[in-house]
């Protein structure tokens, strides 16, 4: 029988694991969440969600991967053999599809970006024309399309390398490589005239701004920026080696999200007051703010602002795509594991399903924006579907199948390598697996279904 790759060293999996955490949810969503929900407030909300709640799921789906090794599906009729939860680890098989179907679109929007700042198209135009750009490029019929084939071409393309030569290779190159690059915007928009306004907004809070739906919406930004729920901690787990140690692993993981989360937010938030933008302006709001403060900064220097552009974009196109590639990862182990299906085969065959979801979800915003699936467009209706209630639903099975149908004792030898590891902390781990964090997903989800 084939051996199951592993990652190769401690670096190898929590660059992997930080990669599929690290995206899009850090530098695009973070920061405009955080603007409609009233800025350092909310931060308090997400961080204390994300340590009680997020993290336990992650650690949850850790010790299931890694202790059956295996797929979602494969790893639910292992552990529990003849029972419905292998359904619910299908549902996580099928939940990272949906996901990527949306994600991609947003994915080939840093494309598009890309490709135009490298060919200067940013600094030809007067500047106060740049946000507008933005409405007009994402509602027309074909340019986004091309964008979002093109990511899911370099999504389909690493994953077809494998775990060790694809994944584990591009994720330890590219997650310190983004780290440098954000924190070099960083600087560089805390340069900006009027960015301490920014600043304030990120650290003074402001309480009353704190509805029920932030409550939710910190806990479904826990989830995306941790992919969790989805399978892909599970799956990433499946290739970790019996010496690793799963807490540093998940702090690891935790913290990298976190800061980086932090860090995207330092850069785009003076940004947008420097730009005199509103930092509850939604998705568009990185796309829209940064190329144009990009374009006043480098006046009369064209190639200033064109780097700086090209420098952000290459960043968030990277993190897209070491997050995307962790979304098709899981469907291809399924279909490895239990299908006996070549590899090859499988993340073609993903790929291409992926690829048709994301051309509803991008013509979702001009030509097919008037078809409504529960007053919602096909992006809003995938993202609805899966940031509300299926990311958390599939933390909650993760963590009832941990807390509950696995046995304490073979939770506990996973989680601290039979005894020899995180011995302590076991017990308030377990506590927040078992109890915790499933009230806490039960409370949010009751609250979103009366709100
Ligand atoms: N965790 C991924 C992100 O934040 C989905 O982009």
């Amino acid at each position: 029988m084939k051996q199951r790759e592993h990652f190769g060293s401690r670096f190898a999996v929590i660059a992997a694991l930080a990669g599929s955490a690290v995206g899009l949810g850090n530098i695009w969503r973070f920061p405009y969440i955080l603007g409609q929900y009233g800025g350092a407030a909310f931060i308090i909300v997400y961080i204390i969600a994300g340590l009680v709640l997020a993290l336990p799921i992650f650690f949850a789906e850790s010790i299931i991967g890694r202790n059956a090794r295996s797929d979602t599906f494969g790893a639910m009729s292992k552990l529990a053999p003849g029972t419905p939860w292998r359904w619910a680890g299908l549902l996580t098989v099928i939940t990272p599809l949906l996901l990527l179907g949306y994600y991609s679109v947003v994915g080939g929007w840093s494309v598009q970006y890309l490709f135009k700042s490298l060919s200067f198209s940013f600094t030809d135009i007067p500047a106060e024309v740049i946000p507008s750009l933005f409405s007009r490029f994402i509602t027309s019929p074909w340019q986004p399309i091309l964008a979002h084939t093109a990511f899911m071409a370099m999504v389909t393309a690493i994953v077809l390398g494998g775990v060790k030569q694809g994944i584990e290779k591009f994720s330890k190159v590219a997650m310190p490589t983004l780290f440098v690059l954000i924190l070099v915007i960083m600087a560089y928009s805390l340069t900006l005239p009027g960015s301490f306004r920014g600043i304030e907004y990120l650290v003074k809070p402001d309480f009353s701004r704190l509805t029920p739906g932030a409550y939710a919406a910190a806990l479904g930004q826990a989830f995306f920026s941790l992919s969790l729920g989805v399978g892909t901690i599970l799956t990433y787990a499946s290739y970790i080696k019996k010496e690793e140690n799963l807490l540093v692993s998940g702090m690891g993981t935790a913290v990298s999200d976190l800061l980086f989360a932090l860090i995207a937010a330092c850069a785009v938030m003076p940004a947008v007051f420097a730009a005199g933008l509103q930092p509850g302006d939604g998705p568009g709001l990185v796309f829209e703010t940064l190329p144009f403060i990009f374009h006043k900064m480098g006046q009369g220097m064209p190639i200033v602002s064109t780097l700086i552009s090209i420098v952000f974009f290459v960043t968030i196109l990277a993190a897209a795509l070491t997050s995307a590639i962790s979304m098709l990862e899981v469907g291809v182990t399924f279909l490895a594991d239990e299908k006996k299906m070549p590899r090859r085969r499988a993340t073609l065959l993903l790929s291409i399903l992926c690829w048709v979801l994301g051309i509803l979800c991008s013509l979702s915003f001009g030509t097919l924006s008037h078809v409504k699936i529960l007053g919602f467009t096909f992006f809003d209706a995938l993202d609805t579907l899966c940031s509300v209630w299926l990311m958390p639903l599939g933390g909650l099975v993760f963590t009832l199948f941990v807390g509950w149908k696995m046995s304490k004792p073979a939770v506990r030898d996973e989680f601290t390598n039979g005894g020899t590891v995180n011995v302590r902390l076991f017990g308030v781990v377990y506590f927040l697996m078992r109890f915790v964090a499933p009230v806490g997903i039960l409370v949010v989800f009751a609250t979103n279904l009366l709100m």
